[in-house]
């Protein structure tokens, strides 16, 4: 087994109906035919995902689409062609030929054009479209380069397909339509005024931690095994609890050095889309230390901020 750059390692496991690990430029995805009913089980059994949870189809044009959808409506075209290739999924009503499995007996399927140059080599050289939910365990922190998925999986993935680190680092922006106005179920790497500027006013769907009800909006996602807090003040936190092994996620230098304590910058600069970057990575790297928490304080609510805000509010729900 393997990380591999040798697309065709994985043209050859995929067409004989295996599952590979693919990156794109939100997150590694863990990858298999959409047309092999053995497969799609093998994605759900491997992250001992449930079933209702569906999968997104990864294709490489909106050509191809339009071969899995009965209609692309006039706001979801324009985000189409403003974001793809990119990390936009769009919520469209499926044609007959995408598997139930895929949209867990939804007749909407989630469709999205990755903007990753190995993953759209790989889409292209295919005969079919490729379902890939994030590559890790359910519920577990999704994986922004190959030795994540590596760690998550080992020998039972054996292609993994080298991408270096995903750029944006967060999952795409999942869009639906009512009646040609944009829905926004997932919250992502493109954040909601940018959507906003090319389809108009969207509906978001809280977060909410008591109800679940939206495939994709269930609250236990992403979270690290160590305890995960949302503080106001990461300097004041540690000052008052000196006894604890605090990992601290910072937005900036942290200007203290106390030896219970480990930083983890996530932008010198104080830049979202550099932080956004790094941050499963950092929650990933702190877990593994054996920490008694982990916390950080909100991001600023402003662009990709809202999207990472919603996911360190995830990560923190027990
Ligand atoms: O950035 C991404 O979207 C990554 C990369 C690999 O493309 N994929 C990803 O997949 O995040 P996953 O499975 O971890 O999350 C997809 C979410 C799920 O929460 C699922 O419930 C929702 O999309 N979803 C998929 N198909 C859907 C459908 N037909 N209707 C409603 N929600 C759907
Ligand atoms: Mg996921």
């Amino acid at each position: 087994f393997m990380i591999t750059s040798n697309i065709s390692n994985a043209v050859n496991a995929l067409n004989q109906g295996e599952l590979v690990a693919i990156p794109t430029e939100t997150v590694y995805g863990l990858a298999g035919s959409a047309f092999n009913e053995h497969a799609i089980d093998k994605i759900f059994q491997l992250k001992n995902r449930p079933t209702c949870n569906p999968l997104i189809l990864h294709t490489h044009s909106i050509e191809e689409v339009l071969k899995f959808v009965q209609y692309i409506p006039p706001a979801a075209m324009k985000l189409a062609e403003a974001f793809w290739p990119g990390p936009l999924t769009l919520l469209l009503p499926k044609k007959s030929n995408i598997p139930n499995s895929v949209t867990s007996g939804s007749h909407l399927v989630a469709v999205r054009i990755p903007n990753h140059a190995v993953t759209l080599s790989l889409l292209q050289q295919l005969d079919f479209p490729l379902v890939a939910p994030s590559a890790n365990p359910y519920t577990r922190i999704s994986p922004t380069n190959a030795k994540m998925v590596d760690d998550y999986f080992g020998e039972a993935l054996p292609v993994i397909l080298e991408g270096d680190i995903c750029a944006k680092g967060i999952e795409s922006t999942i869009v639906g339509f009512h009646a040609n106005i944009p829905v926004i179920y997932r919250q992502g790497a493109i954040s909601v005024d940018a959507i906003e500027f090319i389809a108009g006013k969207s509906k978001v769907q809280a977060t909410k931690k008591e109800k679940v009800t939206t495939p994709g909006m269930s609250p236990m996602h992403y979270a690290p095994k160590t305890k995960f807090c949302i503080v106001d003040s990461v300097l004041d936190f540690i000052y008052e609890n000196r006894d604890l092994k605090i990992g601290a996620l910072t937005l900036g230098k942290l200007e203290v050095n106390l030896p219970n304590t480990t930083n983890i910058n996530l932008s010198i600069a104080a830049d979202l889309e550099e932080a956004s970057t790094n941050l499963y990575k950092s929650m990933y790297d702190l877990d593994g230390m054996g920490l008694d928490c982990i916390i950080i304080e909100q991001f600023p609510e402003i662009g990709i901020g809202k999207s990472l805000n919603d996911r360190i509010l995830r990560a923190s729900f027990r």
